[in-house]
């Protein structure tokens, strides 16, 4: 049975939690490299590859985010680590949802990215299940392939294309097993707002304020359950925040960072 997923050490030390970067779908632990270059170097940053990245896409049990979230306390705990600063973009906030409601002791501080916390639609559940047997029948990642450039704000594929080529590229590198199984697993999801409601630590929600896809009103809504959220509303990014703005996705980050620590 291969790994399930992967720890990627973007800065190492073991003094503080570290922050811990969870990656949306369907992409890898990269989608996160600009953010992680430009959070301050005081800190210990981790990305992890989910279950369904390239090396972790096969062996795997049946689909769930819960097999994530623990796949992902399991890495900490094996890299020592028992308390961290959890970012989650998208399907990483939904696996970050997960991690607090079955490994609430693993996490001190959270930051939901261009995420939900309420579960899909009929429409877009059964649209998933279509999408994972098409990929898996067709063996190729061609059904996801091209939605890239429409989870963009439109100035992203205008202003800069190369966004949208390297994003494609980290696609394209993807194995259809693997985003058959990350499909399924996000279409079982539950609602989550309430597991949000229970956690006490500081928080902070970030939104492209033209993300479409999980709009800012879901970030509202995600705001209003938190004990101690903010919402951190990103200019000229949608859906993908962490590589349309990096720098001022890295500053929400590290406000968070800062507030843990305090
Ligand atoms: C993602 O970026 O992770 C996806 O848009 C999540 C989803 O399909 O719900």
């Amino acid at each position: 049975m291969d790994t399930l997923a992967g720890l990627h050490t973007y800065r190492a030390g073991t003094d503080a939690p570290p922050l811990v970067l969870l990656h949306g779908f369907p992409y890898d632990h990269r989608m996160w490299d600009e953010v992680a270059a430009a959070l301050p170097g005081t800190h210990p940053v981790l990305g992890v590859d989910l279950p369904g990245t390239p090396g972790h896409a096969t062996g795997l049990p049946d689909p769930s985010l819960e097999v994530s979230a623990d796949v992902v306390a399991d890495l900490l705990r094996g890299a020592g680590v028992d308390r961290a600063v959890v970012a989650g973009l998208s399907m990483g906030g939904y696996v970050a949802l997960a991690l607090l409601e079955r490994h609430p002791r693993l996490v001190a501080g959270l930051a939901l990215v261009d995420t939900r916390s309420t579960p899909d639609t009929q429409a877009a559940y059964a649209n998933r299940l279509r999408v994972a047997d098409e990929v898996e029948r067709a063996g190729t990642v061609d059904a996801v392939r091209g939605g890239v450039a429409a989870v963009l704000a439109p100035s992203t594929p205008l202003g800069r294309p190369e966004v949208v080529a390297t994003v494609t590229s980290w696609v394209e590198e993807q194995p259809p097993t693997g985003v058959a199984w990350a499909q399924r697993a996000m279409a079982a999801r539950p609602d989550r707002t309430a597991v949000l409601a229970t956690f006490d630590g500081p928080s902070v929600v970030v939104v492209g304020a033209e993300d479409a896809l999980t709009p800012v009103e879901e970030a509202e809504h995600m705001v209003a359950a938190s004990q101690h959220g903010r919402l951190v509303v990103v200019p000229g990014a949608g859906h993908l925040s962490s590589v349309e703005q990096s720098a001022d996705v890295a500053e929400a980050l590290a406000d968070l960072v800062a507030r843990v620590q305090r």
